[in-house]
């Protein structure tokens, strides 16, 4: 059984999450009763991951439109926007919550416009739209899987399985389900082409250490933890074959932020002659904004620096810099791995114009 970030039941109008703050000690799910505790519960990184962050952003609303008194449609979709809006504010840089807010507002809009449609209706459609997100993300992350793994086997020489390297944690925790880059992981093991994975440790927040390292033990992926201040050094000398990444937003242009460290590794690759690869949903990509100059890059407190768990581990008194992403520029990419299929950064002006026309 694969690890469950989300526990919905739509029957119940039961949302849990599982507390990522305690794993890997401990296993404890938190009850989400409505848009405060989504906020809460994503703001303090309970929950985390782009993917995850607006599944629980939206279930939360969901949960708390089946218990609203709302008694008007003008009220519903006045109140939709409203938390909509509220819940993009609890982590700024991923794409994903804003995204479906924009989608969900709009749906709202038309709904409420549409004289055929009742309240109930709104209500109905309106929640069975968020929960089709869900089974979407875990769709999508199959298939996003499944094109990484043909693109990473299709740069290596020969038939022989790959060495891969990943940083943060993009799995199962981190989505509805089977992950992003984990998911490229997990479909290059399931072909029986995955030799060995390394997972960085991802400081200061430790995704690699506590959520990865946990996700590979669970599904029994041969794997090694290294500190982020090895990857060189591992580059050089155990002949990776690939280095992927999730990512919280893509500009246009391909440029990708993604967990603070991502960039370096990047560059490190590059040196190298790895080919570097970030696997998300398409709609990670964000058409609005051209580069990745235009992507707002959240800052942390300190404390997540200075101490690990409960333990100060850096000296009193020192000044702190956090910055929770950075952006990696396009042209260190090689592909970027969605459902939809793999992109070179330069085609994505093309497919995002097809799109749109
Ligand atoms: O701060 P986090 O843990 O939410 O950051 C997570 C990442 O950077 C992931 O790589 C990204 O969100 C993709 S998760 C499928």
């Amino acid at each position: 059984m694969s690890l469950k970030s989300i526990i919905y039941d739509p029957a119940t109008n039961n949302l849990e999450i599982l507390d990522q703050l305690l794993l890997p000690g401990v296993t404890k799910y938190v009850k989400v009763k409505g848009v405060e505790d989504g906020w809460k519960v994503i703001n303090k990184m309970q929950v985390r991951g782009a993917p995850a962050i607006a599944i629980v952003g939206c279930l939360s609303l969901a949960v708390e439109m089946q218990n609203d008194k709302i008694e008007t449609k003008t009220q519903f979709r006045r109140e939709v926007e409203g938390k909509l809006n509220y819940l993009v504010s609890s982590r700024p840089t991923a794409v994903n919550m804003k995204a479906a807010a924009e989608e969900l507002i709009d749906m709202a809009n038309q709904l409420s416009k549409n004289e055929l449609v009742c309240l109930e209706d709104m209500r109905h459609l309106f929640v069975s739209r968020i929960q089709q997100m869900l089974e979407k993300d875990i769709a999508d992350n199959k298939a996003i899987g499944d094109n990484g793994a043909k693109e990473i086997l299709s740069r290596v020489p020969g038939d022989s399985p790959v060495r891969v390297i990943t940083h943060c944690n993009t799995g199962s925790l981190a989505t509805a389900g089977y992950g992003t880059a984990l998911g490229v992981i997990r479909s290059l093991h399931s072909m029986k082409k995955l030799e060995h994975v390394f997972c960085t440790e991802t400081r200061p927040y430790n995704q690699g250490a506590r959520l990865t390292a946990y996700e590979l033990i669970h599904e029994k992926i041969s794997a090694t933890l290294i500190c982020d201040s090895m990857v060189s050094a591992l580059m050089k000398s155990r002949n990776i074959s690939a280095v992927v990444v999730g990512a919280d937003r893509v500009a246009a242009n391909g440029d990708t932020a993604n967990k603070i460290g991502t960039y370096q590794i990047a560059v490190v690759a590059q040196y190298h002659k790895v080919p570097f690869y970030v696997a998300a949903p398409f709609t990670s990509i964000d058409a609005k904004i051209s580069t990745g100059d235009h992507i707002v890059i959240e800052e942390r407190p300190d404390r997540e620096m200075t101490h690990v768990g409960a333990h100060r581990i850096a000296a009193k008194g020192i000044q702190c810099w956090n910055p929770a992403f950075d952006v990696t520029p396009a042209s260190l990419i090689a592909g970027i791995i969605t459902e939809r299929g793999v992109f070179r950064p330069e085609q994505l002006k093309e497919v995002l114009a097809n799109e749109n026309s």
